[in-house]
């Protein structure tokens, strides 16, 4: 797995993340929730620190508006009920190789009144792993994260065969097979996922989540992976000779998208956390259109994928960026995306009875 694109430059992520942060403003109110909860929970008295961790943070202005959030709800609570604030501990987590560089730079920006005491550091590793001490947690929160797999599907990668297949009837013919394995491979990374932190929260914990997902249950054909652009952008670059058929073939993004239901039904079989809230949301619901032209909706998928597609066809970018703006309009993939997509944000407490 790669980060995001480092840097404050015209293609990082830092520069092309509207979409993903229009989604953590809509995240506000169930981490304002959650805090409440917090400081108001008769299991507990009322924390003296509160530990909050945010998994995925990558770097730019995202990196701090779910833990800024969490803060401000603390003050403003304080100040409501006139309470002495609890001292607050930030972690923000991404992969080794994320720009923490720019994060660390940031940090600063948490500390913008005395109150609450907020010390804040970076938590590097993957969040399919370990991170935090036993029953350390009050406060998860991850935006546009939990999607990305810890990899991808090896019953794809270990008998070659395509994620994306090239020939479309092959591709249709493949898809409830293609569809089984990346199902599954969520199941397993989200499942695994929610047993490492189940460990690490207090009693009473809260998680609060956002990830991209599909309107429908099961395979649709018009959009089975939610990187579908990205496969049919460099599926035509592969028939026009750009690239590498066999390099084209071997490509996998870890990456999937669950319905609301398959969400549910994971966290409820897996019985650590219990639901109290989620939420379906057109990916496009709300949000500024801009943020949607294809010119900007593709600079922003540029900024996610380019350091996947670099890493395996290396030099393609530009060619990529070029093919993506020849076939937009013409393939309707774009509006079949827009059309599918969904963000699914769930607000989650640590059942009493899990470890
Ligand atoms: C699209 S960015 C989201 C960043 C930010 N949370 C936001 O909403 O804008 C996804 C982030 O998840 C990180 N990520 C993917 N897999 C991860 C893993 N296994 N552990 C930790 N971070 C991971 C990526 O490196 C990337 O920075």
């Amino acid at each position: 797995m790669e980060p995001m694109n480092w840097g404050e430059g015209d293609t990082s992520y830092a520069h092309n993340s509207g979409i993903q942060n229009a989604e953590q403003n809509r995240m506000k109110p169930m981490i304002e929730a959650a805090i409440i909860d917090l400081c108001t929970s008769t299991s507990t008295l009322f924390p003296t620190n509160m530990v909050i961790a945010d998994l995925g943070c990558s770097s730019g202005p995202n990196a701090l508006v779910l833990v800024s959030a969490a803060i401000e709800a603390i003050r403003s609570y304080c100040v409501q009920f006139q309470r002495q604030p609890p001292e607050v501990c930030i972690f923000l987590n991404d992969l080794p190789n994320n720009d923490f560089n720019m994060v660390v730079k940031s940090l600063s920006m948490l500390r913008k009144s005395n109150e609450p005491i907020v010390v804040a550091s970076v938590t590097p590793g993957s969040f399919y792993e370990r991170l935090f001490p036993t029953g350390s947690l009050h406060l998860v929160c991850s935006s546009s994260s939990l999607h990305w797999l810890s990899k991808a599907p090896e019953v794809l990668t270990r008998n070659h065969i395509p994620a994306y297949n090239i020939d479309e009837h092959a591709r249709r013919e493949m898809l409830p097979m293609i569809h089984d394995a990346y199902a599954q491979q969520f199941k397993n990374d989200f499942t695994h996922f929610l047993k490492l932190r189940a460990k690490e929260f207090l009693p009473g914990g809260r998680m609060v989540i956002s990830i991209t997902g599909r309107h429908s249950n099961g395979i649709d054909s018009k959009l089975f992976h939610i990187w579908e652009p990205i496969g049919h952008i460099l599926s035509v670059m592969a028939l026009e000779g750009v690239i590498n058929k066999a390099k084209y073939d071997s490509f996998y993004i870890p990456m999937y998208g669950p319905s609301n239901e398959e969400l549910r039904g994971i966290i409820q079989e897996e019985g650590s956390f219990s639901i109290k809230e989620m939420v379906v949301r057109g990916l496009t619901s709300d949000a500024d259109s801009a943020l949607f032209t294809p010119d900007r909706y593709m600079s922003q998928m540029r900024a996610v994928f380019e350091p996947v597609i670099l890493k395996h066809f290396g030099e393609v970018m530009e060619e990529f960026m070029r093919t993506a703006e020849r076939r937009w309009s013409l393939d309707g993939i774009l509006r079949d995306q827009l059309d599918r997509l969904v963000w699914l944000s769930v607000s989650l407490t640590k059942a009493s009875s899990s470890n």
